[in-house]
Order: structure tokens, then C-alpha cells, then sequence
């Protein structure tokens, strides 16, 4: 059976300071900061693991809708709250170091629900983008829901959001952990693979966002798309032979300079 590894892509302390900056770039007032930080450090203590997660899911998720021209601030406050309610899940299955059976998926994929319910009061729109973020999948869930709280159009808008945030989930787990059905953590190409595979018929959003950089965000390890997107890391220098190296930086600074051309 296959182990669970998750690595961590960006330091933790890092990931906090980026989520400031979104919350500043994304205009997310601070009554907001204040509660999106309350409810997060509920899941931090619970599983750092899903903390993390979260955070980077609000990093690629305000990026993507950037990327599109819609409003970031949904994507700030769904990526961070969409799996609060994984704080009501046992650790016995939540923290398991094995792959799930089918017992554990059943108990995990309550984690939606408990989301819905968690914020439905205070943040009505991030519950319903919540209880929706594992609708699009192939293996869908929840299969029955509660009533909306939202008018017919927001609610069409927490559904675009949704699905959105379903994708910026799917990368994440894809470039982040093992698991026992495709094996080993996965590069951004082999994540950008995957997810047209779980999306099929949302192919061309999922290239476009792609090839614009969107799932980047949270992602130091690979930064040339990062680097050639943004020419102020980019250096000209010129070698011993005379020849012009251009070396780029990514943007965060965890990795070393990469040479990418000799002219
Ligand atoms: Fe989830
Ligand atoms: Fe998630």
C-alpha cells in the first residue's frame, strides 16, 4: 500500500505573508482578514497539512481569477475556508499515513457538508462555493443539498467560483502528495495533465489559466513559467566567450538563479 507523503512547497511562515499580501492586492476588508484568520487557525491547529493546503488554494484560486478578470476576493475567502470543515473529521481517518478505503472516503467526504454548515452564517457565499468544490470531479459528491441561501445569480456565481477552486484543489493535491492511484508527487505539466483528465469538457479554461500562469502561484519549485512571465528576475550576462547568458530568478527567491538561454 502506498504511503501518504505530502511535501511542502512553500515554507509556512512564507505562505502567511503571501495570504497578507492577497488580502491587501484582493481588497479583502479587515472585519474579513480578522475572521478568515480566526477560521484558519482552527484548521492549523487541527492539521497543518490542511492549513497549508488551504492557503495555497486561496494563492492559485485569486491568481486564476485575476487571470480570467472576475473578482479575486471570493477565491481569497473559499480557497482559505473550503475545507474548514475538516476540523470535524477524526484525526483517525483526516491524518492516516495509508491510503483511504472506502470507509474513510464516506467519512472524509462529509468534510464538505460540515464546511456548508460552519460558514453558512457568517460567509454564505464561501459556504456554498464550499459545499460545491467536489461537485465537478468525476466522482462526484455531495449528492443531495442543502437549500441555497443565495439568490439565483450569485448562486450561479459561487457554482463558477466552485469549480474554479475545484481545479486549483486537484492541481494542488496533484503537485503536493503521493497517492495510491497515480503514484508519486506530480510536475505542473503532469498536474495540468491530470486535471484535463478529471475536467474533460473544461479543457480550454484549464489550458488557458495554464499557459497564463494561474497555477504557478504557489509553486517555487517551478518557476520558468513564473520567470519568463516576469523579466524583472530575468539577467543578461555576459560570459568568459563573450556570449550572453540570460539567467532568471523566480520570483519568491527560494531557488537558485537557472540559466534558460545562451546567445
Ligand atoms: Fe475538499
Ligand atoms: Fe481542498
Amino acid at each position: 500500500m502506498l504511503k501518504k507523503g505530502r511535501g511542502r512547497v512553500i515554507p509556512m511562515d512564507e505562505l502567511a505573508k503571501r495570504l497578507e499580501v492577497t488580502f491587501i492586492d484582493a481588497d479583502v476588508k479587515e472585519k474579513d482578514r480578522t475572521s478568515i484568520r480566526k477560521f484558519i487557525s482552527t484548521l492549523k491547529k487541527k492539521d497543518i497539512e490542511t492549513y497549508e493546503h488551504s492557503v495555497r488554494i486561496a494563492l492559485i484560486g485569486a491568481r486564476m481569477a485575476r487571470v480570467l478578470g472576475i473578482d479575486p476576493k471570493p477565491m481569497v475567502f473559499a480557497g482559505t475556508l473550503h475545507d474548514i470543515g475538516k476540523t470535524m473529521i477524526p484525526d483517525s481517518v483526516l491524518k492516516k499515513k495509508v491510503a483511504y478505503g472506502p470507509e474513510d472516503r464516506k467519512v472524509m467526504s462529509k468534510h464538505v457538508e460540515y464546511s456548508h454548515s460552519i460558514l453558512k452564517e457568517i460567509h454564505p457565499f464561501s459556504a456554498e462555493v464550499a459545499l460545491y468544490h467536489h461537485f465537478f470531479q468525476k466522482n462526484p459528491y455531495p449528492t443531495t443539498f442543502p437549500r441555497s441561501l443565495l439568490g439565483k445569480s450569485p448562486k450561479q456565481q459561487a457554482r463558477f467560483y466552485a469549480l474554479l477552486l475545484s481545479f486549483a484543489d486537484h492541481y494542488d493535491a496533484a503537485t503536493t502528495r503521493t497517492n495510491s492511484k497515480r503514484g508519486q508527487r506530480l510536475s505542473p505539466a503532469g498536474a495540468r495533465k491530470n486535471l484535463v483528465k478529471e475536467f474533460p469538457q473544461f479543457r480550454k479554461m484549464i489550458m488557458s489559466l495554464y499557459d497564463r500562469d494561474a497555477f504557478n502561484e504557489a509553486m517555487p519549485f517551478h518557476p520558468m513559467k513564473s520567470i519568463l512571465l516576469n523579466p524583472r528576475v530575468v539577467m543578461r550576462i555576459r560570459n568568459k566567450r563573450g556570449k550572453l547568458a540570460v539567467y532568471a530568478k523566480p520570483k519568491f527567491g527560494l531557488a537558485r538563479r537557472k540559466l534558460i538561454q545562451i546567445k
